[in-house]
């Protein structure tokens, strides 16, 4: 009896002497933590979940171990914001249960109580997320996905599980997961995009807890290097015309390797998805931005956010005490060019509330500028972004007084933007992770147009007016404190401008 009680003193002294160590590691001071994405205060993160807009708040949960820095049993974790910038940390919306694990999914506000949930005016907040339960898999059953809801009527405080999960089952198929839900209004009914393996399959429903199957898409369209995950069904206007568009993450097997998020353009009638699309089109090129989806709510607004990482070596990113991000909040847009549609991202405009400007230059001869002595030396987070009329190959080299470096271009013979980063600190953590990723020039007109953000550990490109992005994260041994613009000689820049970021954490 006493060596119990002695030895159950000693584990709970062991478990708050661990505990607070996690305390203290964990910071926002971390050398890699990003300053202007958000992430959770310690452990795992992948991919975001349940983002809707309601009330001016911005609803932002993801896939969640808070246990440890590695994937484990999923939770939905949960922050809220204001201005899409800034950050609070929320109670843990939603934890594993009999049904298994809480996988990805969406949220949506019931304005007109189809559902029924809201009691005495409220509008209900409906989380729709996949079941997954992890002893049917081992099992080696094929129907251990299954999507089930749950409700919020104090605006994303708490949420109860409904009482007759699942509400769509599983047909046998191994990946049935990740559902987005939209609200359809022209058939004032709800439409769940569901990946199920090697395609898309739509649902419908009038009350977000009986679902028909409606119909499938691209069992022979687009990539399919890996299994689908994560999709995402919204329009976009483009002249006028309203544009479907339906985006599905890749894993593996996306243009640099790893996770990447494809795009269809077409047209939804409430029931199919057709495209007369031909090539395969990828929302960021770059190899860390993935799970990507928008935001529930916002009206014509279409705001996406991704998880910065790669499946390739989530879980081995030199971070330890916490790990995964998100990219920045990005606003989707289209474009038709080449008798095509194309999407364009840039960050939310909210973000410019962090900017310190430090350079703003016009008609500069870039050769001559010494970039890194104008602003002071170069740290992060930090925005630069550059515009010219004539297109040329450039490179944007960050480096550290250890000799590493990430180069940022674009290549004017292969008409291909470029990230390397070979030589950029620790990259041994997994053999893909050190390297020279490349995207195409999508846009036609001559010019340069480039924006890039820069954290403490990732840049994200936007380049001619976001038709091709690229994602990257880095882990240098020492911070990068110099930057240089290299372009060919006599090169004219219009307009430059830098700014460093503040921080969205509280010093
Ligand atoms: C995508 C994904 C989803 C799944 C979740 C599990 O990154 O594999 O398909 O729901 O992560 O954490």
């Amino acid at each position: 009896m006493k060596r119990n009680k002695v030895g159950l003193v000693l584990a709970i002294l062991m478990v708050i002497i661990y505990s607070s160590n996690v305390k203290a590691q964990a910071t926002y001071q971390d050398p890699y933590r990003p300053q202007v994405h958000f992430s959770p205060v310690a452990h795992w993160m992948n991919d975001p979940n349940g983002m809707v807009f309601y009330k001016g708040v911005y609803h932002l949960c993801y896939q969640y171990f808070p246990d440890a820095s590695h994937w484990g049993p999923m939770h939905w974790g949960h922050a809220t914001s204001k201005d899409l910038v800034h950050w609070n940390q929320e109670p843990i919306a939603l934890y594993p249960d009999s049904l298994g694990f809480i996988f990805s999914g969406s949220a949506v506000a019931d304005i007109h109580n189809t559902s029924g949930f809201g009691k005495n005016g409220q509008v209900p907040l409906v989380a729709i997320f996949t079941s997954h339960n992890a002893k049917g898999e081992q099992a080696g059953r094929n129907d251990f996905q299954n999507q089930s809801i749950a409700y919020s009527l104090d605006e994303g405080k708490t949420w109860t599980k409904y009482a007759n999960n699942p509400v769509v089952k599983n047909p046998g198929i191994r990946d049935f997961r990740d559902p987005k839900v939209t609200w359809y209004e022209a058939g004032k009914k709800w439409i769940m995009t569901l990946a199920t393996q090697d395609h898309v399959t739509f649902y419908a429903s009038k009350n977000l807890k009986e679902w028909v199957k409606e119909s499938e898409f691209g069992k022979e369209l687009g990539s399919h290097g890996g299994v689908w995950e994560c999709p995402d069904l919204f329009q976009l206007e483009y002249n006028g015309k309203s544009i479907w568009v339906l985006t599905v993450s890749m894993n593996p097997g996306a243009p640099n390797g790893g996770s990447g998020t494809q795009y269809f353009t077409g047209k939804f009638d409430g029931h199919q998805f057709v495209t007369d699309q031909k090539s395969t089109k990828w929302m960021d090129y770059g190899m860390d931005n993935y799970a990507g989806v928008t935001w529930s709510n916002t009206g014509k607004r279409v705001i996406s956010l991704g998880w910065m990482s790669n499946w390739l070596y989530a879980g081995v990113v030199p971070t330890e005490n916490w790990r995964g991000a998100t990219t920045v909040p990005r606003e989707i847009s289209i474009l038709k060019l080449k008798n095509d549609y194309y999407l364009t991202a840039k960050s939310v405009r909210e973000l410019e509330i962090l900017n310190d400007k430090k350079l703003a230059l016009e008609n500069v001869k870039a050769d001559q500028l010494d970039l890194n002595q104008k602003i002071g030396g170069f740290s992060s987070p930090g925005r630069l972004s550059f515009s010219a009329k004539t297109l040329t190959s450039f490179s944007i080299i960050l480096s550290n007084d250890a000799g590493e470096n990430v180069v940022i271009g674009y290549d004017q013979d292969q008409h291909q933007y470029y990230t390397d980063r070979t030589h950029s600190g620790k990259t041994d953590f997994e053999k893909s992770f050190g390297g020279k990723a490349i995207a195409p020039r999508i846009a036609e007109k001559d010019g340069l147009d480039i924006t890039l953000i820069f954290d403490k550990a990732s840049v994200e490109l936007f380049a001619d007016k976001g038709l091709t992005a690229m994602t990257e994260i880095f882990f240098p041994n020492q911070p990068f404190n110099h930057i240089q613009l290299k372009t060919p000689a006599g090169y004219i820049i219009d307009k430059l401008e830098w700014n460093n970021l503040n921080s969205i954490w509280k010093k």
